[in-house]
């Protein structure tokens, strides 16, 4: 195993690596056009730290956990969100996702304890209602034999949670102007996250147009609701929650145009990276029949035909098991990015200062040193005894270290839940046929949509 080094620097050796210099259109050229296999083959023929050059930028890919630790838990200070993270900055502003210390680390502490299992356990309701919505338009749909495109029930379905927590409103049912500007700014954070030359801002090409037109509409509609909060008093939403939040020392509250960033950030966080591991998690069932079989054996003893709830989570062991197993092999947040600051040394490497690092659970998450027949969906590697088994660095769909996922346990809330009641009532059928491929646009989508059919396991 690779050792990591955190001494000075002395080291001038470079990561193996193309020796050529792959330009900006080497991604895209790149096997399928796809940036996930363009980094497999990166991998599998130069090794778990490779060098890449596109253009002016040196560009290392981290996927070894020894590596992950250093970069993402040892020395975070030193890898910040810089100028990788930009594009999404101009897209959805300056908020807990985007942003670097001063600003991240003050707005950190503050919003912390909102996202605490005990702080979002009043969501749970929200998340198993919306469930039995989805089951009731299930029920009365006019062909029950039509496949459904479960990507996009699960897109709507997360939305609503999302929505419903942040502010009490179901935005992509009762306020549907608002929810479309929604997606469009998600559209284009993920578009532009994906592309290598955009035109600037105020260049009216129709997808620039499109952004910004939706952007005063979602602001208008954001500042509206904060407006009306600050006169009516907080509710019980995650909105009132991250309106109230204090500093401790100072007793300051977060100011308007912050608490609007971290609404956009959180709907841009939190909803389609739950409905994408939902959707593979529907995938991967239908695929693995024995899997299904042990989770509907599960789902019919601990609830009994009712209703899920909080207290049933605990319970729900290999369901969780399901989602975690799901996670490892399409983990929505596929790459993170991060912008080293001075020159550091992993592995003998230089890592230059003013470079960048590309970090891949995708790789990790199958990386044979690891995970026996990775390609394999084994929820059994999730019990306790198997994880101990393997370093700690060896999953991380959250991330790691202080920038983990602050919605982590609010997202496996939602899909214990979830996944819970709706496997209680269906089994989702994939269309005969149909195969799926990862792709990675900002988060990882499935290549096509996923139709499936519906069979009613209890009437
Ligand atoms: C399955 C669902 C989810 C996955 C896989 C996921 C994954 C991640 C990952 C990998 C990061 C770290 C990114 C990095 O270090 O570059 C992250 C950060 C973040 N996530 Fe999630 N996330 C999920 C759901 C959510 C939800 C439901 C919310 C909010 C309700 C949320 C809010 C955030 C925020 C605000 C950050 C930035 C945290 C910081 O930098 O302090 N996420 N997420």
């Amino acid at each position: 195993m690779s050792k990591t080094m955190t001494a000075p620097m002395t080291t001038q050796r470079q990561a193996p690596g193309p020796q050529q210099n792959l330009l900006l259109g080497a991604l895209i050229g790149s096997r399928d056009g796809d940036t996930i296999s363009f980094y497999m083959d990166l991998w599998r023929k130069y090794g778990d730290l490779a060098r890449v050059k596109m253009g002016p930028m040196a560009i290392h890919l981290i996927v070894n956990p020894d590596h992950v630790r250093h970069v993402l838990v040892e020395r975070v200070d030193n890898y910040p969100k810089g100028m990788s993270h930009d594009k999404l900055r101009i897209a959805l502003g300056n908020g807990l996702l985007t942003s670097d210390n001063p600003l991240w680390k003050y707005q950190r502490k503050l919003m912390q304890p909102t996202y605490t299992p005990k702080g979002i356990a009043q969501f749970g309701d929200i998340m198993v209602d919306a469930a039995d919505q989805m089951l009731a338009r299930w029920r009365v749909r006019s062909n029950p034999d039509a496949a459904l495109v479960v990507n996009q029930e699960m897109m709507r379905l997360a939305m609503s949670v999302i929505s419903r927590s942040t502010f009490g409103l179901d935005i992509s049912e009762d306020f549907k102007e608002a929810g479309q500007a929604l997606m469009t700014i998600l559209e284009f954070a993920s578009a532009r996250s994906m592309s290598f030359i955009d035109p600037p801002l105020f260049v009216p090409t129709p997808m620039n147009r499109r952004f910004k037109q939706a952007l005063e509409t979602i602001d208008n509609f954001l500042y509206g609701i904060i407006h009306e909060r600050q006169r009516q008093g907080p509710g019980d939403d995650l909105l009132s929650l991250l309106m109230t939040a204090r500093d401790e020392e100072t007793g300051a509250v977060m100011d308007e145009k912050q608490l609007r960033d971290e609404v956009l950030i959180t709907f841009f966080a939190g909803h389609e990276t739950t409905a994408q591991l939902l959707t593979w998690t529907w995938y991967l069932l239908s695929k693995h029949p024995h899997v299904e079989e042990k989770l509907h054996a599960e789902v019919d003893t601990v609830l009994n035909g009712r209703q899920p709830n909080l207290d049933d989570v605990k319970d729900l062991v290999y369901t969780r098991q399901i989602l975690d197993e799901t996670l490892r092999l399409y983990s929505p947040v596929a790459i993170m990015a991060r912008d080293p600051l001075a020159d550091d040394e992993i592995d003998g490497c230089l890592i230059p200062g003013g470079s960048m690092v590309t970090i891949m659970p995708f790789i990790t998450h199958r990386h044979p040193a690891f995970w026996d027949n990775p390609e394999g969906f084994m929820p059994e590697r999730f019990e306790p005894a198997e994880i101990k088994k393997r370093p700690r660095y060896a999953y991380y769909p959250f991330g790691a270290g202080p920038r983990i996922c602050i919605g982590q346990h609010f997202a496996l809330l939602e899909a214990t839940l979830v996944l819970a009641e709706l496997a209680q009532h269906y089994r989702l059928k994939l269309v005969p046929g149909l195969w799926v491929e990862p792709q990675f646009m900002g988060t990882l989508r499935p290549s096509r949509d996923v139709l499936m059919t519906l069979e009613e396991r209890r009437a």
